[in-house]
């Protein structure tokens, strides 16, 4: 059942392996890897009461010795406080140039253990085994690592490639079905912006693959990390193609601000409910049908996903602080609003050729409807 996605990054190029039960198999998968039998394990406290001990007896069984930290889980994990304590802790335990460090978490482990090996010693490897959905189809596949600043999320970092991801499908079915649902958001993402025929295998396959379906899982993530891994090659440093990844995210980004990155609305919730108005959006500007909104929105509702801004539990501002709140966001390039928009399903491109009235209407209707 297993799939693995070489990503070919001339010397940075490494394995994505995607399936069941491969914690079990760490040792086996990392001990080509290492120059002796020890690895230093970074993870959150919620990861490591389920899954720590087997991660243990997995290395343990090709005689790995490991030692670990488990930081608090959330958000704010991912900020100063915890990353120097995160790389002091490494120093402390004499991780050495030649050691690897892992990443056993969701996102904001993966993105903190990520960058902490990226300046640790001036760099060290670190090997991405990632334990949520959207960590496995997106965030640790690609090499952003990097933590929050007060100023704004993801603004300090480095591009930093793992030396191998080991997704593990199984552990997928200790994530709630919330959890599991907004990481979707992600995937449905892909077939969005470049796969109209992934998209077509995700109506017909993706309820039975929220059941727990391992095949499905393990081919919805791999076709994920497949396209993600295309277009990262293409573009490591997302100086052009690599934003296509972003769609839905302009959106998301500022209804994620205006919530305070709160329990109200999730990433991936908000990167689907973007994706939906980044559809809406192109259909009201002659780009694509007025059929592709509505087929994405009843996918999304068939998940049984938030779809709309009515799904957003709790006030939220006016359509124009929303644009606003879009025009702080990085991806603004000389003040210009980058959106990404669609030609059709699976027809995604980069433009910041929007004009703002229209951008304002369409949250002004999504708004309409919460009332
Ligand atoms: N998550 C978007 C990217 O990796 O570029």
């Amino acid at each position: 059942m297993e799939k693995i996605v070489h990503v070919p990054l001339d010397t940075r190029a490494y394995d994505v392996v995607i399936g069941p039960d491969l914690v079990a198999e760490v040792g086996k998968r990392l001990a080509p890897l290492l120059t002796r039998p020890k690895v230093a394990v970074l993870t959150d406290e919620t990861v490591a009461a389920l899954h720590l001990e087997a991660l243990r007896a997995g290395l343990a069984a090709e005689g790995i010795e490991m030692e670990a930290l488990a930081l608090p889980p959330g958000e704010a994990t991912k900020g100063w406080p915890q990353f120097s304590r995160a790389v002091e802790w490494l120093l402390e335990k004499k991780v050495e140039r030649g050691d690897i460090v892992i990443a056993f978490g969701g996102g904001v482990i993966g993105d903190l253990a990520g960058f902490a090996a990226a300046v640790l010693r001036r760099g060290v490897r670190f090997v991405q085994i990632p334990t949520s959905l959207l960590a496995q189809v997106d965030s640790s596949v690609g090499g952003k690592t990097g933590i929050n600043a007060p100023q704004g999320k993801n603004l300090i970092g480095a591009f930093h490639q793992p030396a191998m991801v080991l997704a593990d499908t199984a552990i997928l079915g200790t994530l709630t079905k919330r959890d599991f649902l907004a990481g979707y958001g992600e995937v449905v993402k892909y077939g969005l912006l470049g796969d109209a025929e992934f998209f077509d295998w995700l109506e017909a396959n993706a309820p039975a693959m929220a059941e727990g379906d391992m095949a499905l899982r393990v081919e919805a993530v791999a076709r994920s990390v497949q396209m993600k891994a295309d277009i990262v090659v293409r573009d490591e440093t997302e100086q052009g193609d690599r934003a296509l990844l972003n769609l839905g995210h302009t959106f998301c980004h500022a209804l994620e601000a205006a919530t305070g990155y709160s329990d109200r609305l999730m990433h991936g919730e908000g990167v689907a409910i973007g994706c939906a108005l980044a559809f809406e959006l192109s259909a009201r500007l002659g780009l694509c049908s007025q059929e592709d909104p509505s087929r994405v929105r009843a996918h999304l509702k068939a998940m049984g996903m938030k779809t709309d801004l009515a799904d957003i539990p709790g006030d939220l501002p006016t359509a124009e602080e929303l644009v606003e709140v879009m025009g702080q966001d990085k991806k603004v390039v000389d003040g210009q609003l980058r959106f990404i928009l669609a030609r059709g399903i699976g027809d995604a491109f980069v433009t910041s050729d929007v004009p703002e009235d229209k951008v304002l209407a369409v949250l002004q209707d999504a708004l309409r409807q919460r009332a």
